[in-house]
């Protein structure tokens, strides 16, 4: 951990150049975190933060189904199992005979607990649908950590290779069976829930498991980030559109002030600005709460003294700032996410000399390549997830295949750059919010939730109920 005094700012100015060496070594290209939690992302290491456990009632009930390690190849170690954590609440639920639906949070990258205590789409919609809420956790976080450690399973390029959105796909696909077995629900229509990274989840696993998901509603999912399709500086772009238009003056500020080296200084500020940006969510707005501080420093404040004051008025006044705040190498979330972006998801997310408000730094994929290498002893497959997935015109292959998607995302975060912001066809639909940020509508229900948030979770409940309203006339019709 890394403290940065402020106290001595004074005297720290003149020592930047000293204290900052630009960091040779700068392990990989620094991809921003997804994750729909904001707390995951932010605020486990604000200082200002409660860390107190997630309080899950009593109605959570959890269970552990044995998976398999490997669901496509036939090889003895592919038959080898691992306990897969996944959590059921039934309280709400009409039961199997009414074919009442369940409702399936496809965990992100991160343990499921995290995500159990803030993700309020389910228990705030269960009631209304009379539904059973259900939430699985991804394979190699959390409690489903297959080879007995994260240390054994991550430490070992053999057992890393079952580490992949493809195999975990096909867990969330036999646990859901396997729950409609336990509670005797054959014809209960199941809608998958996720966001971010779990929201390209879902939509995948809409595409690839329409005979067990019914519908897919997946929040601020970037899955157009892949190969291209997606100008590389889309996310940098919208953060300082953010900043622009929260405050102009802000925003000119922050682009004069950006240090010319790498340091980790430099570092703590890129992340600061992006994560405000991406978790921009009401009632406090976190770019509002940094141009505050910005624009409100006393007058005459040098450029380097307005950032403090930004600093300041986000994270807090304190004697010393976590320079690795945002930098949590060694969390468990990091070191798997990591993997998953040196093999599988490779977003290149960069930004060219002048285009945005920060510094240039291109993404460069043969060095990342090169990087991913030496730390993984393989390297990544930058085209597969549009090969397996798709993602290349979109509009012209989803308009004539697949259906009942929800793509919702709002266009302060970054990521929205790289979601599906239009209509693909007459049940693959995207709803959009202006002022919305990453993964706001799958929080739970707030009365200070701003008119237009309420009316994008209205919409998209109105959405998923029509889907199971049809899906219950075909069924009644089949079934005769
Ligand atoms: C920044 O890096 C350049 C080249 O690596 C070096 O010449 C320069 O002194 C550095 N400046 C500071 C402020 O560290
Ligand atoms: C991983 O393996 C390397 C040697 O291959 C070892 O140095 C390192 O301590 C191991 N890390 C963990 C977390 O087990
Ligand atoms: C990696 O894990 C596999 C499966 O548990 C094991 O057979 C193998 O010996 C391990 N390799 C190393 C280098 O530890
Ligand atoms: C931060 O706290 C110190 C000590 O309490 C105070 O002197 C200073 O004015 C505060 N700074 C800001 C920007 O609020
Ligand atoms: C970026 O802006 C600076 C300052 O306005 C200018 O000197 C430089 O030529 C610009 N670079 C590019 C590539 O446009
Ligand atoms: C978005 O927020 C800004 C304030 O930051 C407000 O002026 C604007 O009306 C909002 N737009 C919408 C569509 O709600």
């Amino acid at each position: 951990m890394t403290l940065f005094r402020f106290q001595l700012y004074p005297i720290l100015l003149l020592l930047l150049p000293l204290l900052f060496k630009p960091i040779l070594a700068f392990p990989l290209h620094k991809i921003p975190r997804l994750t729909a939690n904001y707390k995951e992302a932010f605020i486990s290491r604000n200082p200002n933060n409660d860390n107190s456990p997630p309080t899950i009632s009593k109605d959570y009930k959890k269970y552990f189904y044995t998976q398999t390690l490997d669901h496509f190849n036939y090889g003895p170690q592919s038959y080898a199992t691992f306990k897969q954590k996944y959590v059921v609440n039934a309280k709400y639920w009409g039961g199997g005979k009414s074919n009442a639906p369940i409702l399936a949070y496809l965990g992100e990258e991160s343990p499921l607990d995290v995500d159990l205590d803030f993700i309020g789409f389910l228990p705030d919609n269960a009631p209304y649908f009379n539904a059973l809420s259900v939430y699985i956790e991804h394979r190699f976080y959390g409690e489903s950590i297959p080879f007995g450690s994260s240390d054994e399973a991550m430490n070992n390029s053999t057992t890393r290779g079952y580490f992949n959105s493809a195999q975990a796909l096909a867990d969330y696909a036999e646990v859901l069976l396997h729950v409609k077995e336990k509670f005797s629900a054959h014809y209960s229509p199941i809608i998958v829930i996720g966001g971010s990274y779990g929201g390209m989840l879902a939509s995948w696993f809409r595409l690839k498991y329409p005979h067990i998901a019914l519908g897919a509603m997946a929040s601020s999912a970037p899955i157009l980030y892949f190969d291209n399709i997606t100008p590389q500086n889309g996310y940098y772009s919208v953060v300082t559109n953010d900043f622009k238009e929260v405050s102009k003056s802000c925003y000119q500020t922050i682009r004069k002030s950006p240090l010319k080296n790498s340091s980790k200084l430099k570092d703590f500020l890129d992340s600061m600005y992006s994560t405000a940006a991406q978790y921009n969510h009401p009632p406090k707005y976190p770019v509002t709460m940094v141009c505050g501080g910005v624009d409100g420093a006393p007058k005459g404040t040098d450029i380097i003294g307005r950032i403090f004051a930004g600093v300041v008025s986000y994270i807090g006044n304190y004697t010393c700032y976590d320079m690795d705040m945002y930098n949590q190498p060694t969390s468990e979330t990091s070191v798997g996410w990591s993997w998953q972006t040196c093999s599988e998801m490779v977003m290149p997310i960069g930004r060219g000399e002048n285009d945005t408000m920060f510094p240039a730094l291109p993404f460069d994929l043969q060095q990342f390549i090169e990087d991913c290498k030496s730390s993984y002893g393989v390297p990544p497959r930058p085209h597969w997830v549009t090969t397996y997935y798709g993602g290349h015109d979109i509009k012209l292959i989803l308009n004539r295949f697949g259906s009942n998607i929800i793509f919702s995302n709002g266009l302060r975060d970054p990521y929205s750059s790289a979601g599906v912001l239009e209509d693909l066809s007459e049940s693959i639909v995207a709803i959009t919010t202006h002022n919305g940020s990453h993964c706001l509508d799958l929080h739970p229900v707030r009365k200070t939730d701003p008119e237009w948030l309420v009316m994008q979770r209205n919409i998209e409940l109105t959405i998923i109920e029509g889907w199971i309203t049809k899906y219950y006339a075909d069924l009644h019709a089949l079934k005769k």
